[in-house]
Formats: C-alpha cells, sequence, structure tokens
C-alpha cells in the first residue's frame, strides 16, 4: 500500500546534514540504548492493531487544542482541511510503525530532516499541495513530545504486559520521540547554532 506523500527510503529525500556519527552521539546524550531498540520494537507488535485508535487520541487532543488545530486550518476561510487532515493521519500511522521499528540508518536519518523541513515554513503545505497555515511555532513541537509519549501508556499496556515493561516500551518511547524532535528542529534554529 502506498502512502500519499509518504517518501522515506526514496531519492525524493534530501540525504541529511547530520551524520550518523552525530546521531550516536545524540542518543547517547538522551541515554537511549540498543536495549531501549529492542523495547521499541516489542511495543511495534502491541501498538500494530492499535493505531487508529491511538491517531483518534492524538487528532483528538489537536482538534480540541484551537491553538494546535490552526496549523491545518486554511488560509482562505480559517476552517480545518479536511483533506490535509486525513493525507498527515495516514502518514502519522506509518510513523507509528517507523519508530517502533528502531532502524536507525540512513535512509531514516534522511527522512527525520524532511519531516523537520515539513512542519517548518521550509516545506509545510507542499507535500499535500494545501494553503494551510505556513509554520507550526517550535515551542509547540517540543512541548508535543510529552503529550504523544503519554498518552502512549495505556495501548502499550493494552496486551497485559507487565508494569515494568510498559515502563521500559514508555520510557524508550519517549527517549525516541525526543531524538526525531531534535533532528527536526534544523530548519528552526540558525545556521551555526544547531
Ligand atoms: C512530538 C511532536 C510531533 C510529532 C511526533 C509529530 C509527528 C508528525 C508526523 C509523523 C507527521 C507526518 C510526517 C510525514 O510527512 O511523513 C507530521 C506532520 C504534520 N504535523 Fe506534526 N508532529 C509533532 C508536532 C506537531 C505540532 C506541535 C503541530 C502543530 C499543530 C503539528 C502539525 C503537523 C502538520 C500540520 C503536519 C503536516 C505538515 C506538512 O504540511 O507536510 N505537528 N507530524
Amino acid at each position: 500500500m502506498s502512502i500519499a506523500g509518504y517518501t522515506y527510503g526514496t531519492p525524493a529525500v534530501p540525504r541529511a546534514q547530520m551524520t550518523l556519527e552525530q546521531l550516536d552521539t545524540l542518543k547517547r546524550t538522551v541515554l537511549f540504548t540498543e536495549e531501549d531498540a529492542a523495547w521499541l520494537r516489542k511495543s511495534r507488535d502491541i501498538l500494530a492493531p492499535q493505531v487508529e485508535q491511538i491517531l483518534d487520541v492524538w487528532y483528538g487532543f489537536v482538534g480540541s487544542n484551537p491553538h494546535l488545530l490552526e496549523s491545518f486550518k486554511s488560509r482562505k476561510d480559517g476552517k480545518p482541511v479536511a483533506a490535509y487532515l486525513e493525507a498527515v493521519r495516514k502518514r502519522f500511522g506509518q510513523w507509528i510503525l517507523d519508530t517502533a521499528a528502531a532502524n536507525y540508518d540512513q535512509a531514516w536519518l534522511d527522512y527525520q530532516e524532511e519531516i523537520g523541513r515539513r512542519h517548518h515554513r521550509t516545506k509545510k503545505n507542499q507535500t499535500d499541495g494545501v494553503d494551510a497555515a505556513e509554520h507550526i511555532p517550535f515551542r509547540y513541537l517540543i512541548a508535543l513530545v510529552y503529550p504523544i509519549t503519554y498518552t502512549l501508556v495505556p495501548f502499550l499496556a493494552k496486551d497485559g504486559a507487565p508494569a515494568e515493561d510498559v515502563q521500559k516500551m514508555h520510557q524508550a518511547w519517549l527517549k525516541s520521540v525526543l531524538m526525531q524532535v531534535i533532528l527536526w528542529s534544523r530548519p528552526y534554529v540558525r545556521e551555526g547554532d544547531y
């Protein structure tokens, strides 16, 4: 199945400025280990059948916060662009699986910087050809790390995994999403300061 605008692993994605060696030092800085990668992969089987319900929760959160929903609103009539919300939702669902796959190779790294550009005015709206808000404020990008990972807990616990394992999967998700948002931040940071 192909997902519109999902270009992970294709030549359409430019090479990341960050190197795999620099990614390694970032991993060390957030205390992300091979053990975390294994917990993420374990979470994949638990989360895969629940992707739609997870997206319902996350979209519910965005939809009920006008300052977040703003990013999906048309610049013409101020209404949320339904086709945009729907297209992004599909890629977001795939992102859950990709995050849980914990495959930190060059293609993954390249796509992280692409996702950053898609949140920033550099490339927002282009993938879906929409005329929505031109930019997502940096502060919300960082802030969303907490609700995105905290709301996963009941889904991680759904299969009856021991509380200790749920905690380990949650911590691995928190570190991974934090790391990704750091990678996405590049276009937001002044040249030379990243
Ligand atoms: C931890 C923080 C965040 C995560 C994990 C996240 C995740 C994602 C993912 C996976 C995509 C699709 C990437 C792709 O094209 O393959 C996306 C796109 C998008 N996100 Fe976020 N996001 C975050 C923060 C935010 C915030 C704070 C907003 C503002 C409401 C937002 C609004 C959007 C919009 C509008 C798009 C579509 C961008 C485009 O035009 O291509 N995101 N996000």
